[in-house]
């Protein structure tokens, strides 16, 4: 849609931007901290460039005043930070480390004096490993009710001075890379015990929604997804319907238990038939459908493209990924191998011919962030929250030592714009936090994928001072914040 004059986001629009503790808190065993899932899988020999792991990471945990002086200086309104699990329980449950609290309580005091709005994410990725050992996991319920304890002592500690909370970082990604591709923790690959640690993440969510409104009534809370709008690569129907079925598979199968509580009939039958669908107990249903969140987080980096599966088109070849042909065809194979990949007989994944790619492959895709926008608000009709989105990149310290990251500001100024067009077609929005605020650990490319509006001088084997330096971007985005985005249009 066309619109001679964008609308301007509203007066109390939170321009933020976001990290994730065990991207750059460090200090992993200090003042009683218990390790996480990720403390042990970053020492796994291979899993991560160059071996980096987060053990001292950008050292925020003891920085973060120099940091927040930084994020004052640019004018951010938000900043959306997320609690370790283990710093506030080492063992996940049980015994409460009041210095971990402290520190969270300190640091949202220091935001909130610098009029920064603290939105707080309880889980992002870092599962405490005793839960992991003991239970082995999010595939026991046992870890709801771990996960009601650490809920219900952030509630109680920062209850009256948070009002954003996300429950979940993006679970369609950490459950995928954890449980099928062993990618993340904890190392698997198998669909069935993805789709039943899912279930049990969803109960989780739902319990502390549940948990938050008698705690926290004034507050808002909801998960971060990671959405990306599927394209059909034709317009034959054969390809339209792939992406229905990709959009149910990818995109519904998370945001219809958040915000309906309900599971998409497509995808469910499709899992049911493979042997892999959750098993779904007595009051499971009752309970998802009780926990309507007050807004949706979406994390927005790319979408992907999908034609007609290869069984019922056998001609089609993806470019990506391994071929199927006549001669080898997916039916043929036992169930079991089948259950593997369920997503086979629904679509194929394909290259998009019209979009560019980051040095790391991802689509840069602007307009689909706006088309991503529209879905999400039409489908659930709940307020959104753009909890994440920008560039990774490698970024270069000038002889004069600055860092013109003009690629970074073309990006979030294409997505900014789209992201204003959709205001304009009315969509709801309360904030955008890019990604990232400083340079951070990205989990598995170490230090040189860099996504900061703020340097921080370290490579993966040298940590050297750490120093922070705030790049060309970083005085592009507070102009930006201080007109209220009214130099895009
Ligand atoms: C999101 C995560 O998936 O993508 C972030 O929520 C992550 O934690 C970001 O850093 C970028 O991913 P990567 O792999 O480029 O670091």
């Amino acid at each position: 849609m066309y619109h001679d004059k964008l609308e301007s986001f509203p007066e109390t629009f939170l321009w933020g931007a976001a990290s994730a503790a065990y991207q750059i808190e460090g200090a992993y065993e200090a003042d009683g901290k218990g390790l996480s899932v990720w403390d042990n899988f970053t020492k796994i020999p291979g899993k991560t460039f160059e071996g980096t792991n987060g053990d001292v990471a950008i050292d925020h945990y003891n920085r973060y005043k120099e940091d927040v002086k930084l994020m004052a200086e640019m004018g951010l309104k938000a900043y959306r930070f997320s609690v370790s699990w283990s710093r506030i329980l080492p063992d996940g449950e049980g015994k409460v480390n009041s210095k971990g609290l402290d520190f969270y309580e300190d640091l949202v005091d220091e935001l909130i004096s610098n009029d920064i709005e603290p939105v707080l994410t309880l889980y992002h990725w870092d599962l405490p490993l005793a839960l992991q050992e003991k239970y082995n996991g999010w595939e026991s319920r046992e870890v709801i009710k771990a996960f009601s304890q650490y809920c219900q002592v952030l509630y109680e500690r920062l209850g009256r001075k948070v009002t954003y909370w996300v429950t979940f970082n993006e679970q369609n990604v950490f459950t995928s890379m954890g449980y099928r591709w062993a990618a993340h923790p904890p190392n698997v690959t198998d669909t069935k015990r993805l789709f039943e640690a899912n279930h049990i993440i969803n109960l989780a969510n739902a319990e502390a929604i549940k948990l938050f409104r008698t705690m926290v009534p004034q507050g808002k809370i909801g998960p971060s997804f990671g959405y990306g709008p599927v394209y059909p690569l034709t317009s034959s129907p054969e390809d339209i319907l792939a992406a229905e079925n990709a959009n149910d598979f990818n995109n519904t199968w998370w945001l219809d238990v958040y915000c309906k509580g309900k599971y998409p009939v497509t995808t469910f039958r499709q899992l049911e038939r493979k042997g892999i669908a959750p098993t779904i107990k007595a009051g499971d249903l009752e309970l998802l459908k009780e926990a309507k969140p007050d807004f949706l987080g979406i994390n927005y980096y790319h979408g992907g493209t999908v034609a007609q599966n290869k069984m019922e088109n056998k001609a089609t070849e993806t470019k990506t990924g391994k071929n199927f042909s006549a001669t080898d065809p997916y039916l043929m194979q036992p169930k079991e191998e089948q259950s593997k990949s369920p997503e086979v007989p629904m679509f194929q994944s394909t290259e998009n011919p019209y979009l560019e790619k980051t040095e790391w492959g991802w689509e840069i895709d602007p307009v689909g962030f706006r088309v991503a926008l529209r879905q999400v608000y039409a489908r659930y009709d709940l307020p959104l929250f753009i909890t994440e989105n920008g560039l990774g990149a490698k970024d270069v310290v000038t002889n004069d030592g600055t860092i013109e990251d003009n690629y970074r500001i073309d990006y979030l100024n294409q997505h900014i714009t789209e992201m204003k067009k959709a205001v304009t077609d009315g969509v709801e929005l309360i904030g955008y936090c890019a990604w990232s605020f400083t340079d951070l650990l990205s989990w598995l490319n170490g230090y040189r994928k860099r996504y900061g509006f703020v340097y921080v001088d370290r490579t993966e084997q040298d940590e050297k001072e750490m120093k922070r330096i705030p790049k060309k971007s970083y005085y592009w985005y507070r102009d930006l914040i201080s007109n209220n985005g009214e130099n895009i249009n």
